[in-house]
Order: structure tokens, then C-alpha cells, then sequence
């Protein structure tokens, strides 16, 4: 067997073999990237293939800025058209379904192309031009990542909605983004039960923009067609040319809008360009998940947040890689059902959420011994901080102590990974992301804006020129995005609102959010927009959520509330929960619900949500004399027990 690790005490490095494999091993890069930046992404640009050149690499109106200006190109194009002479045979896509008994399937680069083409067509038969919006609310299906790259093609504009989130926060982004198409599917397979997806969709639509609605039957139900408004996918497809000419597309003409929670009720449409994020996602995609032609890449994020995007469609696709597509939940028919696709699928890069890592940490080794996992050679972590105990029982007990884990950092904003160690580099360090990406600067700063001394907390920073994957703006409200990212420290800085320490060797320790938005299993959550729906049921008077600590989840959230005509229940619990489930959708549900008298609030009338979090924490609450209310302290001490 292969050695892909060595150790030195508690830090891990690249063998000899991985540094010989690896796309890139030369430790100088990231000295040499930083002499000039600009030059540095426009040679990995290059790599890809453009229409027209750029005129100028990189150019700046703060707080906004351009990659590649003038520089036309088509992301689809480079992920299909240009793997065709070369690869187009490979497989692109290995689709596993859930059901054991049902088959899954590959498609090659070819076929995959052709399928796009002609839903390429479908869109343009159906009037999407180029800029216009296309709502995407798809399972872990082909079909949606065909969707995504017909957008692309043609140059609309996709928006994917988490298919578990709820009926009114796809109306919300559907109207935010002014959709006039909808992707969907008739339901989904998950841990064996048939799961309806159409009717949310119906309900989703109604009052919106939205004229066609586009159904993948993949049930094969007899869900309710609306006629002139509802298209069947596989008609439509079957009806339509297998070629489609690639739109020419301004690198900075936009590709994709993502919803992410802030601090706010209400989300903020994330807007993604197109060749920034292209050369972005296909650079990190090569030199940290290694990706070469004996690879297979699983990536077990839902398309449905920006991990998906990135590194369970685009990334993969850019190198010309084989990428695995899973339908179902990683706990059925059986806890074993990852490890057996992983022995089956030959995978040997292998990404996931440290939710998962503990999940599988708690539930015993039994599932994965009985399996032969010894293709792997790279395992990623992202999502949320990694504690220890995981990340060594990942390294150990998954990738059999011989595969380096890549800790990466980054956010649906920055659309692509920012931090994390290489894989033909190192180190791996268990709780410590690792260097800035080549060719981007990220630093750890105090409060008043200077560099923290090595070991100090601090905020963590992006320094200009900015990653070419970054986000250009919020959509429809660029005081929000000057607000959210550019306020703090100015407009040459951008803000991630994350805690961070810089250590030895310039790594970079995640410590996690420093706002009201909290990490559910992953999933960002924000604090304001889970008050905002609990708020909406007609006998809560007022209510403050915040996140305590889980030992699988990492955090979960917790609801307090009070309550107006009406007494505390069990029932009004189950109704909270409805009501976030309504309005937001199962992941955003309380994972506890304390009835109260009062919050704590400061003197203008602000919920301190700092302290209810300490409490939870059983941190010192510091000074509470300022609060407007300090006498609630001791009586939520009582009641939180
Ligand atoms: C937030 C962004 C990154 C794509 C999926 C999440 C947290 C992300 C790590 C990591 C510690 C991490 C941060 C960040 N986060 N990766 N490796 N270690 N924390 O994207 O939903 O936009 O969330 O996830 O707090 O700000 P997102």
C-alpha cells in the first residue's frame, strides 16, 4: 500500500510518494504567488479556455472589483466542450441512488454534455435569456447538476434552494431574485421513504414571477401537473437538440445567486461572476483535492449550499475528474451505506462536514471495518471548526492513518477554499486549518486593525487584491454588502466574521463565527431569521434564539421565549417547531425550548444574546449591572438549571 502520510509528534506531512503525485508540492509557491498576485491567478487563468483575452487581469473600485475585465469565456464550456477530444469517455458523473435495489448509472463527459446541450435548449425554448433568473429546487439527482451547467451555458442565472428548506423561504428567494423558471422534481428518496417535493414547489410559485415550471419525475408519481405552466423534464428533453452553442460571456457577467443567513431575518443573495469563480474552483479543486485521472471525487455536500456548487460540480468537472453523486442519507438502509459506496466506487478523495465525522465517530467502528477503504488518499473536512477527537478518529479509523485530512476554510462568499493545508505540502495539523491559499491574503487582526502577534486571537481578514472567487455584491442591496463585509476594518479589508489565531509557520487556527449566526451540522443558521418565524406565531410576545454547544452537530439552537395568552405546553413547544419548520424548514427547528419571563436586555432595549449564550455555556457572564433587566439572570440560571 501506498504511504501518503508521514508523522513528526503531533503534526502530519506528505510523504515522499504524495509529494511525487501531487499537482503541486514546492513549498516556495506560496512566497512566489504573493510577489505578484494579479500575475500569479492571470497564469492559472490562462490554463482555461477563453473566447477573447482579458484586457486587464485584475481592477478595483473599492468595495467592488473585477478579475479577467473584457476576457470572454463559458464555465460550461470549460467543464464539457473541452474534455471532449481528450476524456470525453471518462466518466464525469457516478450517480448513486438511494434505494439499494434501484441501479445507479455514469455518464460520461459526452453524455453529460449532450444532456446539458439539450436542456440548454429546453431553457431557451422556454424564453430564459442570458441574465435572466432560474430557480433551482432539485435533490441530489444528474438532473440538477445538468441544470446548473445549462444555466451556465446559456448564460442564466442559477439560484439553487436547499431542497429540505421550506415552501416560504423558496418564495422568498424566488421573489428576491425575480425567477421566472423553476427546476424541480416530483420528490426524492430519503432513508426509504418517498419524500414530496412538487406540492412545496406549487406552493413556493404561487404570487411569485415564476411562468414555467420544469418537473423531474423522479418518483414517477402522479403529482399534479399545472397545464401551461408545468413541463415534464423528459418530454421536453427528448424534444430537443443535442447541440447548443456556448453563450460568449463577460468574466464578470454573473453565473449564480446563493441565499446565506446573516445577522438579519431575512437572507442575503450572495452574487457569484463568472470567470473569477471558474478559475477559482478549478485551481483549488487541482492542487487541494489533487484531482487526477485515477481519481474519484466524492464530495457529499447537497448541491443545495455552496460546497455543492464548487466542489460537487463545477470544481470536478473544470479538471476533467470523475465526481460521485449520492441521492440519500448517509444512514440508510444502513450506517455502513458511505463506507460500502466508498469500496464500491473506488473513491480516493473524500470530502465531508464534521458533523458526519462525529456522527460516524459515535456510532462505532463496526459499519466501516466490514469495508475496504484503502482507496483513499485525501480526506477534506469543511464546514465548521473540527475538534480533535474527530479529526484524529477521521484520520485514523477512516483513512486508515495514511491520508492527510485537509481542514478548508472558506465560506459561500468567498466561493471557493481560502485556507487549508496542501496535500503535497502539509502540514496537517488536527484543529488548525492551515496557509492562505496561494495567491491570496488572509491575516488575523485585533480589534483596532493590526496584525495579531503570533498565538493571539484575533478576527480573520482578506487583504486586497481579493480571491478571484469572491462574491461581487448582495443582490438587489449593496448596502448590505457594504455593511456586512466592508464596515469593520474599511474597504480595502474584507470581514468573514470569523474568530482566528495565526500560529507558527503562519497557520491558521478557525475558532468560528463572531456574529449571530450559528453552525447547525454545517448549516449556516441565522439567529435573527429563526426569531423572525418563531415571532410569527400569533402567541409568542418575544423570543431570543441562540446556540449551545453539541456533541454531534457542534451547535444546535435554543429558543427562549415568551409567551402571550397562552400558557407553556408541550403543545406550544411542538408549535414553535412547526412554525420554524414553516418558515424556515427542519434544520432551523429549537433543538430546546425554555419558556420565560424576560431576557436579558440592554438599557436601549437590545436582547443580549451574549450572555444567554455564556449561560448556556456555563461561561462567566461578566458585568451584568448594565443590563436593563439583571434581575432575569438568576432566574434563567434557575430555569436552565
Ligand atoms: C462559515 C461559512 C465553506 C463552505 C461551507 C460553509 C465556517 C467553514 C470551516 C473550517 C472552521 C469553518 C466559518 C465560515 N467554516 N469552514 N474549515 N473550520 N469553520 O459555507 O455556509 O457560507 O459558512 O462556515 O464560520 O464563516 P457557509
Amino acid at each position: 500500500m501506498t504511504k501518503w502520510v508521514v508523522k513528526d509528534k503531533d503534526v502530519f506531512w506528505p510523504s515522499e510518494e504524495m509529494k511525487k503525485k501531487a499537482n503541486m508540492s514546492d513549498p516556495n509557491i506560496y512566497g512566489e504567488s504573493l510577489k505578484d498576485q494579479v500575475s500569479f491567478w492571470a497564469s492559472k487563468a490562462s490554463e482555461l479556455f477563453w473566447f477573447d483575452k482579458w484586457k486587464e487581469a485584475y481592477q478595483e473600485d473599492p468595495p467592488y472589483f473585477k478579475w479577467f475585465v473584457d476576457g470572454k469565456t463559458n464555465l460550461c464550456f470549460n467543464c464539457l466542450d473541452r474534455h471532449l477530444d481528450s476524456r470525453g469517455d471518462r466518466p464525469a458523473l457516478i450517480w448513486v441512488p438511494e434505494p439499494p435495489e434501484e441501479e445507479g448509472f455514469t455518464l460520461t463527459y459526452r453524455e453529460l454534455h449532450e444532456k446539458v446541450c439539450r436542456f440548454s435548449n429546453v431553457l431557451k425554448g422556454l424564453g430564459v435569456k442570458k441574465g435572466d433568473r432560474v430557480g433551482i429546487y432539485l435533490p441530489m439527482i444528474p438532473e440538477t447538476q445538468i441544470a446548473l451547467l445549462a444555466c451556465a451555458r446559456i448564460g442564466a442565472i442559477h439560484t439553487v434552494v436547499f431542497s429540505a428548506f421550506s415552501t416560504e423561504s423558496l418564495k422568498d428567494r424566488l421573489v428576491d431574485s425575480g425567477a421566472k423558471i423553476l427546476i424541480t422534481a416530483d420528490g426524492y428518496y430519503r432513508r426509504g421513504k418517498p419524500i414530496e417535493l412538487k406540492e412545496k414547489a406549487d406552493k413556493g410559485v404561487e404570487g411569485t414571477e415564476v411562468e414555467k415550471v420544469v418537473v423531474v419525475k423522479r418518483l414517477g408519481s402522479e403529482t399534479k401537473m399545472k397545464e401551461g405552466r408545468d413541463l415534464d423534464f423528459n418530454d421536453i428533453m427528448e424534444n430537443s437538440e443535442p447541440e447548443c452553442e456556448p453563450e460568449k460571456m463577460e468574466s464578470n457577467e454573473n453565473l449564480f445567486i446563493l441565499y446565506t443567513s446573516g445577522t438579519t431575518g431575512k437572507p442575503k443573495g450572495i452574487i457569484h461572476d463568472t470567470g473569477g469563480y471558474m478559475v477559482q474552483a478549478y485551481l483549488t479543486t487541482k492542487w487541494i483535492f489533487d484531482l487526477q485521472d485515477d481519481d474519484v471525487f466524492w464530495c457529499t455536500a447537497d448541491i443545495g449550499w455552496v460546497t455543492g456548487h464548487t466542489y460537487a460540480c463545477y470544481g470536478p468537472l473544470l479538471n476533467g475528474g470523475t465526481m460521485l453523486t449520492y441521492e440519500g442519507s448517509p444512514d440508510y438502509p444502513d450506517l455502513g451505506v458511505w463506507w460500502k459506496i466508498i469500496q464500491e466506487k473506488k473513491i480516493s478523495v473524500f470530502y465531508t462536514s464534521p458533523t458526519a465525522v462525529r456522527m460516524f465517530k459515535k456510532a462505532g467502528t463496526g459499519w466501516i471495518d466490514k469495508h475496504d477503504l484503502s482507496s483513499l488518499r485525501l480526506l477534506g473536512s469543511v464546514g465548521e471548526p473540527i475538534d480533535r477527537e474527530a479529526w484524529i478518529w477521521y484520520f485514523e479509523k477512516i483513512g486508515g492513518g495514511n491520508c492527510p485530512i485537509l481542514d478548508t476554510w472558506w465560506q459561500t462568499e468567498t466561493g471557493g477554499i481560502l485556507i487549508t493545508a496542501l496535500p503535497g505540502i502539509g502540514p496537517f495539523i488536527p484543529t488548525v486549518a492551515g496557509k492562505p491559499f496561494p495567491g491570496t491574503r488572509l491575516e488575523v487582526l485585533d480589534e483596532d486593525g493590526k496584525k495579531t502577534k503570533q498565538g493571539q486571537e484575533g478576527y480573520l481578514v482578506q487583504k486586497k487584491p481579493f480571491a478571484p472567487g469572491m462574491l461581487r455584491g448582495v443582490y438587489g442591496n449593496p448596502k448590505k454588502y457594504m455593511d456586512t463585509y466592508w464596515s469593520k476594518y474599511g474597504l480595502d479589508v474584507y470581514y468573514p466574521a470569523d474568530g482566528a489565531i495565526e500560529q507558527e509557520g503562519g497557520n491558521i487556527k478557525i475558532l468560528g463565527r463572531s456574529d449571530d449566526v450559528m453552525k447547525v451540522a454545517g448549516h449556516r443558521m441565522s439567529t435573527a431569521e429563526m426569531e423572525d418565524a418563531i415571532n410569527r406565531h400569533p402567541n409568542i410576545a418575544e423570543c431570543a434564539v441562540v446556540s449551545k454547544p453539541d456533541e454531534i452537530k457542534g451547535e444546535v439552537p435554543v429558543a427562549f421565549v415568551i409567551l402571550k395568552n397562552r400558557e407553556p405546553s408541550d403543545e406550544m413547544k411542538k408549535e414553535i417547531k412547526k412554525t420554524t419548520d414553516k418558515y424556515i424548514g427542519p434544520i432551523a427547528r429549537p433543538a430546546e425550548i425554555y419558556f420565560v419571563e424576560d431576557v436579558p436586555k440592554t438599557r436601549s432595549g437590545k436582547i443580549m444574546r451574549r450572555i444567554l449564550k455564556n449561560m448556556l455555556r456555563g461561561k462567566d457572564l461578566g458585568n451584568i449591572t448594565t443590563l436593563r433587566n439583571p434581575e432575569c439572570v438568576d432566574r434563567l440560571k434557575e430555569i436552565i438549571g
